[in-house]
């Protein structure tokens, strides 16, 4: 069955404001199928770091010139757009971060040390990126607290059935959850866990990095606690990227990291700190970074969220179409309907990074590894898979390309 197309989305024209694809890989075609792991980035996110190097790059905040106003009104600028795309109440909530994993550590070591200790538990799932784990673990260890893994089913999904008895093995202090996983696609049900978490007078961390790239997400509609995503995901360059959280667990929160910037006074005897968000931001930041991520938010938001997840989501489904053609290949995770933008599977005994390899040779770019979820891939037994994830510039053809060379692959080494 061809792919029908609901031209919501135009991604051949999508396609054109991206430079990285008029350059051939290995004289074909790119066909750029990683953008889970990171996304390219448009014309326009390009043009406008440039143009603000170029024209208002000064350090922030500090200057009482001309320039340096400039740049600080194009960084709290993008503040305000963050602000915006995930309708967050205050652009005080928003922290410029270098990316989802720093947001992510901050909570867990600035939230994590003053409010967690033995007799607590600590919620994560087994669907987590490290980035998501890691930091959560480590605390738990540090404070004594309790470290416990929703588990999934076959499927790739949560178990919800288990939240009562993970419930019963102690007092549910956080629980942290991706929203889409990167690695299956599963779109997480973070609605229900954060009406869960609060039920046990828990916060709710939610890791949106496979999230608020390619979908609409609304921090006060979900209710969350404290939400994070990154940059470089988003057509935004890399270097940055936000949390948000909860103005009053904030303000109680001590600092993460300290130096300039982020205190009101300091004595020899004392320091105290600077009012939100620059508590959080100490040193100087991604100016050019942040700004530039206002701009690829602009982007994004021009094309439309609800029209990219729709894309995704008949691109997934087409790739699972084609790809379950072949009966070497086993694919991970939920059905299509249930799924973003994102295709894991093997192909036969093929180990990833050789199918990676002839992808690549036909131009096609994928990823092969554990994708920073070891945990998962503990639970599906095995090590690694071979991913293909989609963006708005993602075309069918380069499906097709990709089924191609993963019959070529086989073929070859299979
Ligand atoms: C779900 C998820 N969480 C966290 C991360 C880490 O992102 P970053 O390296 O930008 O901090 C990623 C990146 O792949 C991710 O997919």
């Amino acid at each position: 069955m061809a792919m029908t197309t609901q031209a919501k989305l135009d991604a051949p024209k999508v396609r054109a404001d991206f430079p990285v694809f008029e350059h051939p890989i290995h004289g074909k075609p790119l066909a750029y199928l990683d953008s889970a792991s990171s996304s390219q980035k448009p014309r326009a996110v390009l043009d406008a770091m440039r143009e603000f190097y170029e024209t208002s790059y000064a350090n922030v905040h500090r200057g009482v010139y001309d320039l340096a106003e400039r740049a600080t009104a194009g960084f709290e600028g993008a503040r305000e757009k963050v602000r915006a795309l995930i309708n967050a109440p205050s652009a005080r909530e928003v922290i410029f971060t270098r990316n989802v994993t720093e947001g992510l550590n901050l909570v867990a070591y600035s939230w994590g040390l003053d409010n967690l200790g033995p007799g607590d538990l600590v919620v994560i799932t087994e669907l987590e990126h490290h980035a998501n784990f890691v930091p959560w673990q480590q605390i738990a260890k540090r404070t004594g607290a309790t470290f416990r893994a929703i588990p999934i089913d076959d499927k790739g999904e949560l178990v919800l059935d288990s939240l009562d008895e993970i419930a019963a093995a102690g007092q549910v202090k956080v629980v942290a959850a991706n929203w889409v996983s990167n690695t299956l696609g599963t779109i997480n049900p973070v609605d229900k866990l954060t009406a869960w978490a609060h039920e046990q007078g828990a916060i709710m961390v939610v890791d949106a990095a496979q999230a608020v790239p390619h979908r609409r997400v609304d921090v006060q509609a979900l209710d969350c606690d404290f939400l994070g995503f990154t940059s470089h995901k988003i057509c935004g360059p890399g270097g940055a990227g936000a949390l948000w959280g909860r103005r009053e667990l904030l303000e109680q929160m001590p600092p993460f990291e300290m130096g300039g910037e982020m205190i009101r006074s300091v004595k020899l005897e004392e320091t105290t700190w600077n009012e939100l968000p620059y508590k959080f931001e100490a040193g100087t930041p991604a100016i050019a970074e942040a700004y530039g991520l206002g701009i690829a938010i602009d982007y994004v938001t021009g094309v439309g969220l609800e029209a990219i997840e729709e894309h995704e989501r008949e691109l997934a489904a087409y790739a699972m179409e084609r790809l379950s053609e072949l009966p070497f290949v086993t694919i991970y995770g939920p059905p299509a309907d249930r799924r973003a933008g994102i295709v894991s599977f093997n192909v036969g005994e093929v180990h990833p990074h050789d199918v990676a390899q002839v992808l690549d040779w036909e131009g096609i770019a994928v990823r092969a590894g554990h994708h920073c979820t070891q945990p998962l891939m503990t639970r599906l037994g095995i090590a690694a898979t071979t991913r293909a994830s989609f963006y708005l510039y993602s075309l069918p053809e380069e499906i097709d390309r990709l089924v191609e060379g993963v019959q070529k692959a086989h073929k070859a080494l299979g």
